[in-house]
């Protein structure tokens, strides 16, 4: 936070359009706040509001964006289904002392249509989840950029659930010399371990239960890493085999620096990378290991 003492504002404000967001937050930097970015798409939890905590504590000003950004949305998947539930989301924000809410409408943030100019995700961007939903990350980073120009924000604060993102977001400051800092929130998980996920709530009971493939998968890579990443891999298939009715997508062990698979004598931290489907809900999870 600034050193100078900034008066916060009363409440917690929706605003839908770029022009009256860029004018609140003008003013609010002219008073001298600095300023932390949350990019989300609403469907808000307990993961999100550890993401709201960090941004109060890094800065002045806190903007919650909502925007369930068509352009990360493949066509055959699910974006008319992906919850959204502003009122709720706006209430529970208000609690968290959040002063923003930035909620533009798809044509606000996109009024040609889908935008001509793209950022492109690069290599990385076709992986793993880019490998499963084509055009997603650079839609995502495209949004993201588009976010970063319009707040302005010194801070932007991302979860670590969302690994790759989170590694195509800093790869893209750091190649744009985009002038703000990224800050990750470790992921939030049930007492089980399931990751919160906006996506949770599409579970029923017995997916609920079946959902555990992901994290028992990781949580067994991470027992087993000692031994090397064959055996790793080979202790988290068994585990994530335990649960019927989970299709794996992919399990991968990467370097963090590049999220490039390691080579089979990889030793020291290495990321654990899972996506599955549980019925018709897609998953994600990750965990950090120590391979031996
Ligand atoms: O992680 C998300 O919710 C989205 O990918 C993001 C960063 C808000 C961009 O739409």
């Amino acid at each position: 936070m600034s050193g100078i003492v900034v008066e916060p504002t009363a409440g917690t404000r929706v605003v839908t359009t770029i022009a009256e967001l860029r004018g609140l937050l003008a003013g609010r930097r002219a008073a001298g706040a600095s300023i932390a970015l949350v990019p989300t798409m609403g469907a808000l939890h307990d993961g999100h509001f550890a993401l709201v905590r960090r941004a109060r504590e890094l800065a002045d000003v806190v903007v919650v964006s909502i925007f369930v950004n068509p352009l990360q949305f493949g066509p055959a998947e699910d974006l008319d289904r992906y919850p959204r539930t502003l009122d709720a989301d706006v209430d529970a924000l208000a609690t968290l002392g959040v002063e923003l809410v930035f909620a533009p409408s798809a044509a606000e943030m996109y009024p040609d249509g889908p935008s001509s100019t793209r950022v492109v995700a690069g290599a990385v961007g076709g992986l793993y989840e880019g490998a499963s939903r084509p055009g997603h990350f650079d839609g995502m980073l495209t949004v993201v950029a588009k976010l970063f120009n319009i707040v302005a924000p010194e801070f932007a604060v991302f979860g670590q659930k969302d690994a790759q993102q989170v590694f195509l977001v800093r790869r893209m400051v750091r190649d744009l010399d985009l002038p703000l800092a990224i800050e990750v929130v470790p992921t939030v998980r049930e007492h089980d371990g399931l990751a919160l996920s906006s996506r949770n709530r599409f579970l029923g009971d017995a997916e609920r239960t079946t959902a555990l493939a992901l994290s028992e998968a990781l949580g067994a890579a991470a027992e087993s890493a000692d031994e090397g990443p064959a055996e790793a891999l080979a202790e988290a298939a068994a585990a994530f085999g335990d649960h019927d009715g989970a299709e794996l997508d992919y399990f991968v062990i990467v370097d963090p620096e590049t999220l490039l698979p390691v080579a089979g004598d990889a030793t020291g931290p290495a990321l654990a990378l899972v996506a599955a489907r549980i019925g018709a809900t897609r998953l994600i999870d990750n965990r950090v290991i120590e391979l031996g």
